[in-house]
């Protein structure tokens, strides 16, 4: 039975035309009360098109401001204004405008889990989801910048054998999963298929079957025989996997993979932001056309 709080959500976000973005990593009261639980790809689709007047983002800042940069006419809400990933903040717009002018000939590509300062400064954005098609958007015989996530740009450095450089940055939750964790996992599961984020270190993704975004992940598990799965990815995502996936059996790749800025939005800070209209998300001007370009280049991928 919904919560009372629950019941408020849903009721409020009616009064005020408001679409609820959840990522797959928010606490499953969360995802529960959302319009659309994705991955960052699918929720930046979702706020491209969406006719809602205020957008309400449960999920990190970077995500938030992405909406807003596509979305400047709308009410944009981040339910916990301190919601950041780290890995976000392991570059900025100033390191990277340093890099390009003694590098110019280089194109940046940079991962969406970054700020919009930087999205101003790169080329083309990417996610977990279509980063190789990204690169491979490239004309092929200009080197690459990757910021900031060097995990996910070795996996697509592997994938697509273009001449790439990684930034130094990395998610604290995915980049501390080991290759003994996945193989205590591995031996205690024979039968299960081993399904990781991009986000994990190297020797994780050469081990595992699949290495996909969290979308790419419950699609792999939907359409596999297979009914065992270690799961490297951020445990709450859990939740959707079970419910969209009854009868198999998943295993979390080490305990305690858990992203605390994901968790910090609860059902009452998603009411009281519906509430009150607070943590409103804002872009300056001049950074958000710039930003928007750079989204807008990898949105219209196909
Ligand atoms: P996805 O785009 O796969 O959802 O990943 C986002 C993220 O922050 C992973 O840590
Ligand atoms: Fe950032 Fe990692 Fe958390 Fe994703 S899981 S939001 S990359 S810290």
């Amino acid at each position: 039975m919904a919560s009372a709080t629950a019941e408020y959500i849903a009721r409020r976000k009616k009064e005020i035309n408001a679409l609820i973005l959840a990522h797959y990593y928010q606490n499953p009261e969360i995802q529960d009360a959302a319009d659309f639980v994705g991955d960052s790809l699918q929720l930046a689709q979702q706020a491209a098109q969406t006719p809602a007047d205020v957008i309400v983002f449960c999920g990190v800042s970077f995500m938030a401001e992405s909406a807003k940069i596509l979305n400047p006419a709308k009410t944009v809400l981040l339910p916990e204004a301190q919601a950041h990933c780290p890995m976000a903040a392991m570059v900025t717009g100033e390191q990277l405008r340093e890099y390009k002018q003694q590098n110019p000939a280089a194109a940046v590509v940079c991962y969406i889990n970054s700020s919009a300062e930087v999205k101003a400064e790169s080329d083309i954005c990417c996610t977990s989801a279509n980063a190789v098609q990204v690169v491979n958007s490239i004309e092929a015989d200009r080197q690459i910048l990757f910021v900031p996530d060097r995990n996910l740009g070795a996996y697509v450095q592997q994938q697509t054998g273009r001449d790439m450089i990684m930034w130094e940055g990395y998610c604290p939750v995915h980049d501390v999963l080991t290759l003994a964790q996945v193989e205590t996992q591995a031996a205690l599961h024979p039968e299960a298929k081993i399904v990781v984020h991009p986000e994990c270190p190297p020797e994780v993704t050469r081990r595992a079957d699949a290495v996909c975004s969290t979308a790419g992940i419950l699609k792999y598990v939907q359409n596999s025989p297979v009914r065992e799965f270690i799961i490297g990815t951020e445990e709450g995502f859990l939740h959707t996997l079970k419910q969209n996936c009854p009868g198999k059996t998943f295993y979390l790749a080490r305990s305690g993979f858990i992203c605390p800025d994901m968790k910090y939005i609860t059902l009452d800070k998603l009411a009281a932001a519906l509430d009150q209209m607070t943590c409103k998300v804002e872009v300056p001007p001049d950074i958000r056309q710039k930003a928007f370009h750079t989204l807008d280049r990898m949105l219209v991928l196909r």
